[in-house]
């Protein structure tokens, strides 16, 4: 009975979504409304829920929406719609900082400490907007390099080291992911790409669907940026398209609501019985993201069924954490947070977190450059050249390339003339070395009564492996290198890590280190996911996203490996689908 009533309540939050524009803003207001005025036939569930409207979640629901055109598709995100200057902010690719430090764009969050860093913390970083950390990233395309830890590496049945290439190159196309004409490249990109190349880094080709160099190089690279300077992130690349043609009546996007916890059919857990292991998932249970609107109350829990099945691509932090808080986990951990332990998979151990260590230089040779300079990102000639669709100073990327090295387990560096972290207006260049990790961590499982809002905890153990210390010393002293390979005229000098590039120690390394910002395998594919993505033990609900990678790919970012899974997995779900999924709508 509470079932049947929680049912229609679910079906007049789906009419209020049917009504309102294609992106709608949840409210709890809104919720009511509808419900008050419900004599129509409510719709009937939608036939797949999507968790989380980031880099897989909008490429998922795009892909599964026009693949299944009788299926009726609903995703969830937690942001909320963005304002007039959010939306500058993660389109603008100068301002990629900018959206580090909106909340509202950007979670900023600690890690636990790392014994690997003395102790230290670090601060991570993830997008709370549509199009997830896609939206609010550094852009950078990168695949991996051959033999890499691609896609066809991860055990997912059909994806293989010979057909992964489709996947990413069909990504790679929707995104438009192309290397910056010259006047879209920050100034003295040549400059360093001549001081890389004589300290033994040479420039190489980095076109997407070039395989990168086996050993190094440095190339500019291809950014996800359209030929009119515009953030091409997996909103405005999949979803706005889809909303705008092929999926316009079976595709809802439902922003500013977080889900809560997984829902499973009542014959197995409901009524007060004790749960048995669950093998299929309802639906979800949502509530307004907390500080969206009103403060969240326990009252505020929405219900939405899926009648063929739940995606969760929650992302890096948020797969894991609502896997757990369903009872899916590490079942002694589970218990001792106050959670009914369902399903015992080790959800959130393993993870693969990168560290990174800047070399900065300081020039004094030629003038600021521009990507650097405040004063003229701030001009209104600036802003409306931008507008127009003419390119400028904010359709300029802040990071200038990427070269690629194989000392230890190896790794990159995205090099930058512009300040992400620091506030712009010096004459500094930066290279960041971001390895790929040894070492692993792991992401625990919050108590039952932490709030929604609170962060997960996360174990990230950077440099947690000795040899993840070598390795990111050794990347450090070659961009030491590089630094003092710059032309004379140029006026380079090493400031950091140490002055004028004298030698350091691993102490340092571990000293300096930061969060690379790029995270993997909260469920992964193998411990967790069965090869067709699934939890194992369950026959409808999957995950795909950054979490379902196993180790940290060998390129400059996993994004590019998100988007290929996302577009194998849905490509999967309509072939599975194709022949039954009528959705209602016929
Ligand atoms: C600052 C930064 C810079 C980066 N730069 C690069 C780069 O240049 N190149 C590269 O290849 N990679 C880069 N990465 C990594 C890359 O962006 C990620 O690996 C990738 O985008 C992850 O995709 P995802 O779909 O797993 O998660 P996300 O894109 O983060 O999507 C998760 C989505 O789920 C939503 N969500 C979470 N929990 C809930 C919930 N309970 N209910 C509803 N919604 C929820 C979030 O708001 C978010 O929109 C960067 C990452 C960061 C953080
Ligand atoms: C728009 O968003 C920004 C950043 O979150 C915020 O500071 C600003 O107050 C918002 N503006 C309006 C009009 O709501
Ligand atoms: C920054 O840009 C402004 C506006 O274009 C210009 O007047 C100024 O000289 C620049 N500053 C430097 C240090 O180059
Ligand atoms: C949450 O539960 C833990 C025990 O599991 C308790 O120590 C803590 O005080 C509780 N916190 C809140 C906010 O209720």
């Amino acid at each position: 009975m509470a079932m049947l009533s929680e049912r229609r309540r679910a079906a007049a939050v789906m009419i209020a979504a049917t009504t309102a524009a294609a992106v709608v803003a949840a409210s709890a207001t809104a919720a009511v409304a509808a419900t008050a005025a419900a004599p129509v036939p409510p719709p009937p569930a939608p036939d797949f829920v999507i968790v989380g409207g980031g880099t897989a979640g909008c490429a998922l629901a795009a892909r599964l929406c026009a693949g299944l055109p009788r299926a009726n598709v609903v995703l969830l995100e937690r942001g909320a719609p963005r304002n007039e200057t959010e939306e500058l902010i993660v389109r603008a690719p100068l301002r990629t900082a900018a959206a580090w430090r909106t909340p509202t764009l950007t979670a900023a969050f600690p890690s636990a400490p790392n014994a690997g860093l003395r102790g230290r913390a670090v601060t991570l970083l993830t997008g709370t907007t549509l199009g997830g950390s896609s939206a609010i990233n550094g852009a950078q395309w990168s695949e991996p390099a051959a033999g890499g830890g691609g896609a066809g590496t991860w055990g997912v049945a059909g994806l293989t080291a010979a057909n992964a290439a489709a996947y990413y190159a069909r990504a790679a196309r929707t995104v438009g992911a192309v290397v910056p004409p010259r006047r879209r490249r920050p100034a003295y990109t040549d400059a360093w790409l001549d001081a890389a190349a004589a300290a033994g880094l040479p420039r190489v080709d980095g076109s997407p669907g070039v395989a990168p160099p086996p050993d190094r190089g440095s190339w500019v690279h291809p950014l996800a940026v359209t030929p009119d300077g515009r953030r091409a992130d997996a909103c405005a690349a999949y979803v706005a398209p889809a909303l705008a043609g092929a999926c316009a009546a079976n595709l809802r996007v439902h922003q500013g609501v977080s889900v809560t916890k997984l829902l499973y059919p009542t014959a197995r857990c409901g009524g007060g019985r004790r749960c048995r292991r669950p093998t299929a998932v309802a639906g979800i249970e949502y509530m307004p993201s907390p500080g969206a609107g009103a403060p969240t109350k326990a009252g505020d829990a929405r219900v939405l069924y899926a009648r063929r099945g739940v995606l969760v691509a929650a992302g890096p932090y948020g797969s894991a954490p609502l896997l757990h808080r369903s009872g899916i986990g590490p079942a002694a951990a589970l218990r001792s947070a106050g959670i009914p332990p369902l399903v015992d998979l080790p959800v959130g151990e393993g993870i693969s977190a990168r560290a990174s260590g800047t070399v900065i230089g300081r020039y004094s040779g030629v003038p600021l450059a521009w990507v650097n300079n405040a004063t003229a990102a701030a001009l209104p000639a600036v802003l409306a050249q931008w507008r127009a669709g003419r390119g400028g100073l904010l359709a300029t990327a802040p990071t200038s390339g990427l070269s690629r090295w194989t000392a230890g387990a190896g790794g990159y560096t995205s090099v930058s003339f512009s300040a992400l972290t620091t506030p712009p207006g010096a004459p500094h260049f930066f290279a960041t070395c971001i390895p790929n990790p040894r070492s692993v961590g792991r992401l625990r499982v919050a108590a039952a009564n932490t709030s929604l809002a609170a962060p997960p905890v996360v174990e990230t153990n950077l440099l947690g492996d000795p040899r993840d210390v070598a390795t990111l010393g050794a990347c450090m002293r070659q961009q030491q290198a590089v630094v003092a390979a710059f032309r004379p005229g140029f006026g380079m000098v090493a400031v950091a890590p140490t002055r004028g590039g004298t030698p350091f120690t691993d102490d340092a390394v571990q000293a300096a280190a930061l969060s690379g910002l790029h995270i993997v395998g909260g469920a992964a594919v193998g411990p967790v996911l069965d090869a067709r993505l699934r939890v194992k033990g369950f026959r409808n609900l999957w995950v795909v996203d950054a979490s379902a990678v196993p180790t940290m790919p060998r390129s400059a970012g996993p994004m590019s490996s998100v988007y290929a899974l996302a577009e194998f997995a849905a490509e999967a779900i309509v072939r599975q689908y194709g022949g039954v999924c009528g959705g209602g709508r016929g």
